[in-house]
């Protein structure tokens, strides 16, 4: 059996492509979808990708990643990042590691972009790539197999 790994996505990706596309780029979720589902492929990994704008469905993706075994969970809460208490428990709750990630660099945006509630409790977090983000963390959890 391939490892798992669960790509959690949260509130507004799934208007990537036209949403604010100068910071967040012209890519769509399905488009990334269909990249990392080759670069899965060609690791031997299985991806279940997920969206949602719901604070709670992100909390029980996250518990059945736990009760599934999953290797990892790639994370791109989107705002939730900044304020999910919730999502942050969550992740502390499951010993699945997970790998924050942006889009954009929020570091480098809105001073209320600086805090993520997420990084304290991931593994690591990889952001400012664009779509590449999401295939340097599928590389990264690859990387998590032993
Ligand atoms: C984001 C960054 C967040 O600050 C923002 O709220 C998003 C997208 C990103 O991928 O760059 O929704 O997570």
């Amino acid at each position: 059996m391939k490892p798992l790994v669960l790509i959690l996505n949260g509130p507004n990706l799934n208007l990537l492509g036209t949403r604010e596309p100068e910071i967040y780029g012209r890519d769509t979720l399905d488009s990334i979808g269909a990249a990392l589902s080759a670069q899965a492929d060609a690791l031997s990994l299985e991806i279940d990708m997920r969206q949602s704008n719901h604070e709670g469905h992100l909390v029980d993706w996250i518990h059945e990643a736990g009760a599934a075994g999953a290797l990892a969970i790639i994370l791109n809460a989107g705002a939730y990042t900044h304020t999910s208490i919730a999502i942050h428990d969550a992740i502390k709750a499951v010993s699945v590691p997970v790998i924050e990630v942006h889009l954009s660099n929020p570091h480098a945006r809105e001073a209320f972009r600086h805090k993520s509630l997420i990084a304290p409790v991931a593994k690591g977090s990889i952001c400012g790539f664009g779509a590449g983000s999401y295939t340097l963390a599928l590389d990264a959890a690859a990387a998590l197999r032993h």
